[in-house]
């Protein structure tokens, strides 16, 4: 494919790497697909196709798996923990020496604005592998006190084995690496699954892991779309699943596993109350509510995309987020001095506009936004849109919209907002915003979700749990409960 469709603003070396040829990393070789297939990763700033890349079916996912298994039962299961350890730093070395150009690739293929994938997505990136570069030599078993005489048992910490890890695309490289990190750093092998939209930097990093030194077939990377994903999922020689993406694609690969009794990790939708009190420090609470809804164009599973105000300070806060919005820069992701980036795809244009007009349609008042940026281009852009509603029932107010769409209503006590921000099936973040410590605590406690922020929304690290309740998930990743994800527990007894 010709690369003169690529923007102007890249650089020669994410330039040469972004027109591929995109094969398929199995056992460290790049391979075409076994069918040849291919698919077109697309340019969100301008409508345009990138390039190409291989559309992997079930026998690359055999080769995957095959590729994988080998390395564990091999190089990479002889490895000691601190070689182990040095060589997931070295890979953390490696996302750092090629920080720009991965930033690069990153805006291109998601269209997110530059400054964000070079700040968050490769800065967060690097810091996660180096993280969990100190674990495998922290990974002690116990000598367990039964209550029986002239036995010595204990526990082994060993790897889950083959690891299957399907990411989707609003954060692409930095969602490889919280899966591989902690699987590496267990001892596991896997084959990366990256979303059919972004497939760039997740086969850019599985080459940086082989120039790491990480050996052949420890992380393979499979292109494709959810056929591929679905491939990895019933493969017997998995072992463990571990996914993020919709709710829906969650349920089935929950089904999946529980049929075939595959370890699984979910990391899924959701639809985030954020709640400012009537003492809030109403800058803060007004930007950070801000951030919350519209970073990243919306396109974050722990997007604050309902809002609860106090009913005294509603109206301020409503006009001061309208205008904010009014004012934000939306634009292509390569371009100097853009807020906001495009949406992914087409497909997710249509699907934000559909929720739009639903809202019109139910009722809800639009306050802000709601149409296509001047001067948009072909790109798919959406303005940052802002409801007030009437009513939690309507689907604006209870549907994950995934884009740049936030829904606000007034509320009278903390019992009643309590209520209301738990009664949906989702519960992976909530946010409090408020002066009051003991308020503070009151509502991190009523409030059902796996994360929740006082005063400021959507921090992240490495060491910090990071997962949801209900419909969010299931299990969590970053720290301690992300390694054990990848871990058996094995009980040895010997008689004295
Ligand atoms: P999706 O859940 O279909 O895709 C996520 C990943 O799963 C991709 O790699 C995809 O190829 C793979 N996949 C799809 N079907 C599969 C299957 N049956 N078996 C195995 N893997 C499969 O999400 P999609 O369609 O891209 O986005 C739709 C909606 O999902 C968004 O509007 C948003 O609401 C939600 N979403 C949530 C995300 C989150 O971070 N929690 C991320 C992406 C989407
Ligand atoms: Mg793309």
């Amino acid at each position: 494919m010709s690369t003169a469709t690529l923007p102007d603003e890249l650089s020669p070396a994410a330039r040469e790497f972004a027109a591929g040829p995109h094969r398929l990393l199995i056992g460290g070789e790049p391979v075409a697909a076994a069918d040849g297939a291919t698919l077109t990763t697309v340019d969100p700033s301008t409508a345009r196709p990138i390039a190409e890349f291989a559309h992997a079916g079930p026998a690359d996912a055999d080769a995957a798996v095959a590729a994988a298994r080998a390395a564990l039962d091999g190089d990479w299961g002889a490895l000691t923990p601190a070689a182990r350890g040095d060589l997931i730093h070295r890979l953390a070395e490696a996302v750092e020496a090629n920080a720009a150009e991965l930033a690069e690739l990153e805006s291109l293929d998601t269209g997110k604005p530059l400054k964000l994938a070079r700040i968050v997505d490769v800065a967060k990136t690097a810091e996660h592998l180096r993280y969990y570069a100190g674990w495998p030599t922290k990974l002690t078993g116990e000598v367990i006190p039964v209550s029986q005489p002239g036995v010595h048992v204990y526990s082994r910490r060993e790897p889950v084995g083959v690891c299957a890890q399907i990411i989707p695309w609003n954060f692409p490289l930095l969602m490889a690496a919280w899966k591989i990190a902690p699987a590496l750093a267990a001892g596991a092998t896997t084959v990366l699954k990256p979303a059919e939209q972004t497939p760039l930097t997740a086969l850019r990093l599985g080459q940086l892991a082989l120039e790491a030194g990480i050996p052949p077939g420890v992380v393979n990377v499979l292109t494709g779309d959810g056929a591929t994903g679905a491939a990895l999922v019933d493969h017997p020689g998995v072992a463990k699943i571990a996914f993020t993406g919709s709710t829906a694609v969650g349920r089935e690969i929950g089904a999946a596993a529980g049929r075939s009794l595959k370890r699984v990790t979910l990391e899924l939708g959701g639809k985030s109350a954020n709640v400012i009190l009537p003492d809030a420090d109403l800058d803060t609470a007004v930007k950070g509510s801000f951030q919350g809804i519209y970073y990243n164009t919306g396109q974050a599973c722990n997007a604050a995309s309902r809002l609860f105000v106090a009913a005294d300070r509603f109206d301020e806060v409503v006009s001061r987020l309208a205008e904010s919005a009014g004012r934000a820069r939306v634009g292509a992701g390569l371009a100097e001095g853009t807020q906001l980036g495009p949406l992914i795809s087409a497909e997710q244009e249509e699907r934000v506009r559909g929720y739009i007009d639903s809202g019109r349609r139910d009722g809800a008042e639009l306050v802000a936004g709601g149409g296509t940026p001047e001067g948009a281009g072909d790109g798919y852009f959406v303005e940052p849109t802002l409801f007030t509603a009437a009513a939690d029932d309507i689907a604006i107010a209870r549907e994950e919209i995934f884009g740049p769409v936030l829904v606000a209503s007034p509320f009278e006590s903390l019992e009643e907002v309590a209520a209301r921000a738990n009664a949906g099936e989702y519960g992976l973040a909530a946010g409090v915003w408020t002066r009051d410590v003991g308020n503070a605590h009151r509502l991190a406690a009523l409030l059902q979700a796996g994360n929740v922020y006082v005063n400021t929304w959507g921090p992240s690290d490495a060491a910090a749990p990071f997962g949801g309740v209900k419909a969010s998930g299931i299990g969590r990743e970053h720290g301690r409960p992300g390694l054990e994800a990848y871990l058996e527990d094995k009980t040895v007894w010997i008689a004295l």
